[in-house]
């Protein structure tokens, strides 16, 4: 447990056995430094309940609980502030991580982030999803829950008509556009970049002829009725052509799922669940829909539709489909999506339509945690200079450039060049992590890069100098003999801190608690190493101190890192 929960849970019990009724105590950080490093404001509600004067109430407590702390005191109307012994705060920062972690009864949790369209380029967008999706599962594992990644792939969609009426445009005698061929069928010989070229292509041709737009429609209608098995061969192999790509810049972004499954997988289980929902659905302009209005709503929740007029499936019977076979094969307690808030909307629709027909029970949670745009300078969605979706690779070779610019002259050449690319990414992923998930920002990649603020360069920098100072001293044992000093003492403070804001983070599924953390952490770290001379100091005590002290921080920022799923570099 860490030590502030054993703190709470101590004046908790301090005070119930002092004869007042109170659920649970909550430690805040001292507004005022000099009076104490953290402080409790219960005492005037509970001099409310029980008639009786604050300061006399807070006094009691005071008295109780002294000989726990260093310090005590009473201000204002019954604010109680807190000063911790040493040992505790020591005791704390050296411990093990998992002392940071306040765990509850661990659950299964199903992460449904990524949602990349096969076939197509990855966009900013799933950049978001990625950062933040990775981040959110890397949080649920660390407090100890059992937790799986989805990428949800797009796999279904007009990208496939597209590219099988391409194809068949390109070479013709292929086997698949065969009526009569029965043979097994080969491997279909396209590379990623064929791909790459041949969609667009084949979206202008669509655009400019309506009959190839009609082929393009009816081919990916048979597709998605799982109808011609040629087609439906062809496109299974496109798309794991094109998920060896997105996988690739997947990992540049250092995510990795572990259920690489689509919407192509959730036609599996389609007629389950309109099975489930058909005491639900009725017709509305040809189409299957389901309401999932209810009385207290104070904005029009529209039906959600389940089958089109057309007889196909759409976006969110995938959806459904999913669910189905997720609650079948994992039972899991929550599935939580990491989307692009403007699909609020629809994700509000198909939660309620799951609950409401039982394809879900009540005791599983699904939660839509939607997330803002990344903007250019204008406030709108980030577009390249012509007005198209910025692709995701494009995005990285711009903070490529800034950031190469800020390493060091004298590291050079293919050393240069991966540290160079670590950094791009770091520099990307902190920038995306930094605002409130639902908060849109804006693109800039000068700002990102820049080696002060609130930056990936700035907190990694931090983290070389820890590995440049450790690598310089013997490996061994060091203890925090003593706190001599107020740099010290400020780190010490702050790292007793980090179990609130991981737990926070937790709670809130908000990532930005822990990307601030890390800066602040690293402003105090830097503050203690710029006004230390640590490796010079005459007294082996505080000598040591300091270096164990510099061994705990980075500990910290190597698993906080982690989390986020920033690489670190070894210099800069
Ligand atoms: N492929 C979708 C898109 O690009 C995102 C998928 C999100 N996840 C989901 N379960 N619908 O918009």
């Amino acid at each position: 447990m860490s030590l502030i929960k054993n703190t709470e849970n101590l004046i908790l019990k301090a005070v119930n056995e002092l004869g007042y009724e109170l659920d649970n105590v909550t430690l805040e950080k001292c507004t005022m430094k000099n009076l104490g490093q953290y402080q409790v404001n219960f005492a005037m509600g509970l001099a409310k309940k029980y008639s009786k004067n604050p300061r006399d109430i807070a006094t009691k407590i005071m008295n109780a609980i002294k000989n726990d702390f260093k310090d005590v005191n009473i201000a204002g109307p019954g604010f109680i502030n807190l000063t911790f012994k040493d040992e505790d705060l020591i005791n704390n920062a050296v411990g093990d991580f998992s002392n940071h972690i306040d765990y509850e009864k661990p659950k299964k949790i199903i992460v449904d982030y990524g949602g990349a369209n096969a076939a197509k380029a990855l966009h900013v967008g799933h950049m978001r999803a990625a950062n933040i999706g990775e981040a959110i599962k890397r949080l649920c594992v660390l407090f100890g829950n059992d937790v799986i990644g989805d990428v949800h792939l797009g796999d279904i969609g007009r990208q496939a008509g597209m590219l099988i009426s391409q194809l068949k445009l390109e070479q013709p005698d292929l086997p698949w556009f065969d009526p009569n061929f029965d043979g097994e069928y080969p491997k279909v010989n396209l590379t990623a970049a064929d791909l790459g070229r041949m969609y667009p292509e084949a979206s202008i041709a669509a655009k400019e002829s309506e009959e190839r737009m009609e082929e393009v429609r009816q081919i990916t209608a048979e597709i998605d009725k799982g109808k011609n098995k040629a087609y439906l061969n062809l496109w299974k192999q496109m798309v794991n052509i094109s998920s060896v790509s997105i996988k690739e810049v997947y990992k540049k972004l250092n995510c990795t799922f572990d259920l690489w499954e689509g919407e192509m997988d959730a036609l599996n289980y389609v007629p389950q669940v309109l099975e489930i929902l058909k005491p639900y659905l009725y017709e509305s302009n040809g189409a299957l829909v389901m309401d999932v209005q209810k009385d207290d709503d104070k904005t029009e929740i529209p039906p959600l539709m389940v089958i089109k007029s057309d007889g196909a499936t759409i976006y969110g019977t995938r959806d459904l489909g999913t669910i189905y076979s997720r609650m079948e094969r994992f039972n899991p307690d929550e599935i939580l999506y990491v989307v692009d808030q403007r699909q609020g909307m629809y994700f509000e629709q198909v939660i309620r339509g799951s609950y409401i027909s039982g394809l879900v029970p009540p005791t599983t949670k699904l939660e839509f945690l939607g997330f803002g745009t990344m903007n250019g300078s204008d406030g709108k969605p980030f577009k390249t200079r012509d007005g198209g979706v910025m692709q995701l690779n494009d995005l990285i070779n711009m903070i490529y450039v800034e950031i190469e610019k800020k390493i060091k002259p004298e590291i050079n050449g293919e050393e240069r060049k991966q540290i160079a690319e670590k950094l791009a990414i770091a520099t990307l992923k902190y920038s995306d992590l930094l605002p409130y998930r639902r908060t849109d920002y804006n693109f800039d990649p000068v700002k990102f890069s820049s080696l002060e603020g609130k930056t990936g360069p700035y907190i990694l920098y931090g983290n070389v100098r820890m590995k440049s100072l450790l690598s310089k001293v013997e490996n061994k044992d060091y203890k925090i003999k003593l706190i001599p000093n107020e740099d010290v003492m400020d780190v010490l403070v702050k790292i007793s801190e980090l179990s609130k804001v991981l737990k926070r983070a937790y709670d809130e599924f908000a990532i930005n608690y822990i990307t601030d953390y890390l800066y602040e952490l690293i402003q105090a770290f830097n503050k203690f190493y710029n006004n230390n001379n640590i490796l010079n100091e005459q007294d082996e005590d505080i000598k040591e101190t300091y270096i164990a002290l510099v061994k705990s921080v980075y500990s910290i920022s190597e698993k906080l890192l982690d989390v986020l799923a920033i690489e670190e570099v070894e210099k800069m």
